[in-house]
């Protein structure tokens, strides 16, 4: 059985000679002018809602300073701006995703706040004790080392601050399990080929998600690496959760 956090054989975007980060940063370079585009016809916009639902449940300690890791063409650091924050980062690996992301701030003149910046969740150096929020938006299933982002994370949040994951997880009910499998199985990677090119990217995506441990396995990492209060709430019937954990 394949799995994310085998590292011998990790689920990668193209082959098992270059590292996972690179075939990531490579694979949303490729997709980049057409993610946003694919995410709402796919999802059907549900997507949206679930960053939606983040922002209200990070909302009660009033976070100011919020990174947003992983933040591919920033529509979580976007979502964010309903908390009224002083300022908001996005880090990113591929420089691809952030260029959109960064013609979208400046359509939406947001650019005083939220900067999109070069960032590897696992190594980036930002300081530590800075961020009072920090949300992840269908990334870290494509970290290459799951807990080492984890940890980085923890580290850069302030004692009290509140980490915000959203990720797919793999449906366990009928019938939302069967109309998964099927979706994943034909219109995912037909539609995916189809407007991005990258006839990979939309396999990646099913394979990824079964190779991620959701739900309680990703409470306990959470748990491990030291983070509070951990918990996670199902959405969409299980094809994705929320995860939050604190300092
Ligand atoms: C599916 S996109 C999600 C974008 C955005 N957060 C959203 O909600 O739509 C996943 C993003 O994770 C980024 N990524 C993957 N591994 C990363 C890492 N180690 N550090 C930072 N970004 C990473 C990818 O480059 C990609 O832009």
């Amino acid at each position: 059985m394949r799995s994310a956090g085998n590292k011998m054989n990790p689920v990668t975007p193209y082959n098992n000679t270059e590292s996972k980060k690179e075939q990531v940063a490579q694979m949303f370079d490729n997709i980049a002018f057409r993610y946003d585009f694919l995410n709402s016809l796919l999802s059907l916009g549900i997507h949206k809602g679930w960053r939606k639902k983040c922002i209200k449940l990070i909302s009660d300690k009033q976070p100011k300073t919020i990174l947003d890791v992983a933040t591919g063409t920033g529509d979580f650091a976007i979502a964010a701006m309903k908390l009224n924050p002083d300022k908001i980062v996005g880090v990113d690996i591929s420089e691809g995703m952030m260029k959109f992301g960064r013609e979208k701030l400046q359509k939406l003149q947001l650019e005083k706040i939220i900067t999109l910046q070069y960032g590897d969740a696992e190594t980036c150096d930002l300081p530590e004790n800075s961020m009072d929020a920090i949300t992840v938006g269908f990334g870290v299933r494509n970290f290459e080392n799951l807990e080492k982002g984890l940890t980085n994370m923890l580290r850069i949040l302030k004692p009290g601050g509140q980490l915000c994951v959203l990720e797919f997880s793999s449906p366990r009910q009928f019938p939302v399990k069967q109309f998964y499998k099927f979706h994943f199985k034909y219109i995912t990677p037909t539609l995916g080929k189809l407007f991005s090119k990258d006839s990979r990217a939309y396999t990646y995506l099913p394979e990824s998600i079964k190779a991620f441990p959701d739900n309680e396995r990703f409470t306990s990492i959470l748990d491990k690496v030291g983070y509070t209060k951990s918990s996670f709430r199902s959405v969409g019937f299980g094809l994705a959760a929320i995860y939050l954990a604190e300092k």
